[in-house]
């Protein structure tokens, strides 16, 4: 049977922080984020929201978009690793803010559970749902997957330029307008590491940046060999010789902690594909000069970071190596659509690769591109570690979906935060009736209990 994506919806936080207004108050040349990194805004929650509000806002808006009703919606997983609670399960306060709208007992019957692998899970929630749905379990239901974080990092640390917040959902079918999920080749990897993670009490993360984006790279090529495998095994593609595996796909999305690591990320899994090939020779001659290699090839990633010489002259070719023509044809074409969201919005963890799909489909449909039938690859990665690499095809009837997507006006007017503002959100010193902005049509969280008895439950409303 198939499975995929039939729609996509976003909710995003009114409140933005200025990249600028950020460089300025800590000192650095804006350029390191507008350029270095590709980042123009952060989007940044109110004191009236949490990840589950963000979820909830996102799963209505598709609800009402569709004219779904609860009978229609099998299954809702909500993928978060801003979890506030460490056993009830952010579903559930989803179901529970729907069924304010719904009415209570609407989603009595819509399983599902809260995933964590910081930002693969949503990838894993795809998986098991559309395989949920593949497997004839579904009885024609549909299920929804929300992706939502706040991506918030301790004040004056190198992630704290790499904040936002946000949430992604996508309704999953058996004949879905968006996208069809290829069977059989999605491809993980693993590996216990310990690059970016969040001890229990601690609001946000151990972070090693470097060591995270290195790492990243490694276990989603991983993930690429092993799917380069199933799709050989599977006969879905052929891959003639002199080819690589990403000629065949049409459109690549990476996950995105700030938009230019989706370009990294590419370079990374582009050179090591075409270093096999008979082009590389003539790109060797562009780049004119050798590709470096590590001092100790086999060493850990560790030793790869530890050697200077090396990472310069890596980080040298790589740069040279991204202005070829060849590099930028495949950035330009399959990639570089993806990235203009997360420049306005900044990271949502789990919800930045499917934040990135979302954005490729509305800017290439703009360029006026045909896009039904052209395979879309996507790379996953979650901290801690995992990658999963999968793909899937666009479907003739993704013009009903796609034509009406707007970025601007799905994220609606936006607030910038002044740096007061920002620190004062930023260290919980606004109780939720200090909201920033007045929320209307939206859930927003209004008390979270301190009793012994009833310590953290929380309570929210739907604003009219
Ligand atoms: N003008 C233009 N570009 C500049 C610049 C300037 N003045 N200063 C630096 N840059 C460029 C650097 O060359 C680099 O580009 P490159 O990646 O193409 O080499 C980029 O800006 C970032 O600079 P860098 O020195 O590497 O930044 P950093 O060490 O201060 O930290 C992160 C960057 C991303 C590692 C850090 O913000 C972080 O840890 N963020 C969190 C990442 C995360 O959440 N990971 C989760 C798992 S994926």
């Amino acid at each position: 049977m198939v499975a995929g994506i039939d729609d996509i919806a976003i909710y995003i936080p009114r409140l933005y922080l200025d990249a600028s207004d950020f460089a300025e108050a800590r000192g650095l040349d804006p350029v390191k984020l507008q350029k270095g990194l590709g980042i123009s805004q952060m989007s940044i929650v109110d004191s009236n929201q949490d990840p589950a509000c963000l979820a909830a806002n996102a799963c209505l808006k598709i609800m009402q978009k569709n004219k779904l009703s609860p009978e229609e919606i099998g299954r809702l997983y909500v993928s978060t690793e801003s979890a506030f609670d460490e056993s009830k399960a952010m579903n559930s306060y989803v179901i529970g803010m729907l069924e304010q709208v719904y009415g209570q007992g609407a989603f009595e019957h819509c399983g599902g559970v809260e995933t964590k692998f910081a930002c693969v899970s949503g990838s894993y929630a795809l998986y098991d749902n559309a395989n949920w749905i593949r497997a004839g379990e579904s009885d024609g239901k549909a299920a929804l997957v929300v992706v939502s974080d706040i991506a918030k990092y301790d004040m004056g640390s190198s992630g704290e330029m790499t904040q936002g917040a946000g949430a992604v959902v996508m309704l999953l079918n058996d004949s879905p307008r968006l996208l069809r999920f290829d069977p059989k080749v999605t491809s993980t990897s693993i590996k216990d590491e310990y690059d970016f993670y969040r001890p229990f009490g601690k609001e946000t993360p151990i972070v090693h940046g470097q060591y995270s984006n290195l790492l990243y790279m490694i276990q989603v090529r991983k993930a690429l060999e092993m799917y380069k495998k199933n799709v050989i095994k599977t006969k879905l593609i052929e891959i003639e010789p002199g080819e690589t595996i990403l000629d065949h796909m049409d459109y690549i999305n990476m996950h995105l902690p700030y938009s230019n690591m989706g370009k990294k990320a590419l370079a990374y899994l582009v050179r090591h594909e075409w270093r096999q090939l008979p082009r590389w020779k003539k790109i060797m001659q562009e780049v004119g000069m050798e590709e470096p290699v590590p001092k100790d090839p086999r060493g850990t990633i560790e030793s790869v970071l530890g050697d200077e010489e090396f990472m310069a002259k890596d980080h040298e070719f790589t740069k040279i190596f991204s202005k070829t023509p060849e590099f930028q044809e495949v950035y330009e074409s399959k990639l570089s659509s993806s990235l203009v969201a997360s420049t306005m919005i900044g990271n949502l963890y789990t919800a930045s690769l499917y934040l990135g799909f979302r954005s490729s489909l509305e800017f290439e449909f703009q360029k006026g591109i045909e896009l039904s039938g052209k395979r879309v690859g996507f790379g996953s990665y979650g901290s801690g570690s995992s990658a999963m690499v999968f793909s899937g095809v666009i479907q003739p009837e993704y013009k009903q979906v796609v034509q009406d997507m707007n970025l601007e006006s799905e994220m609606g007017k936006r607030r910038k935060l002044t740096w007061d503002e920002y620190e004062k959100l930023h260290e919980n010193e606004l109780t939720p009736e200090q909201s920033m902005v007045h929320a209307r049509k939206e859930f927003i969280l209004v008390d979270v209990k301190t009793d012994i008895e009833t310590k953290g439950e929380r309570r929210y409303v739907y604003n009219e």
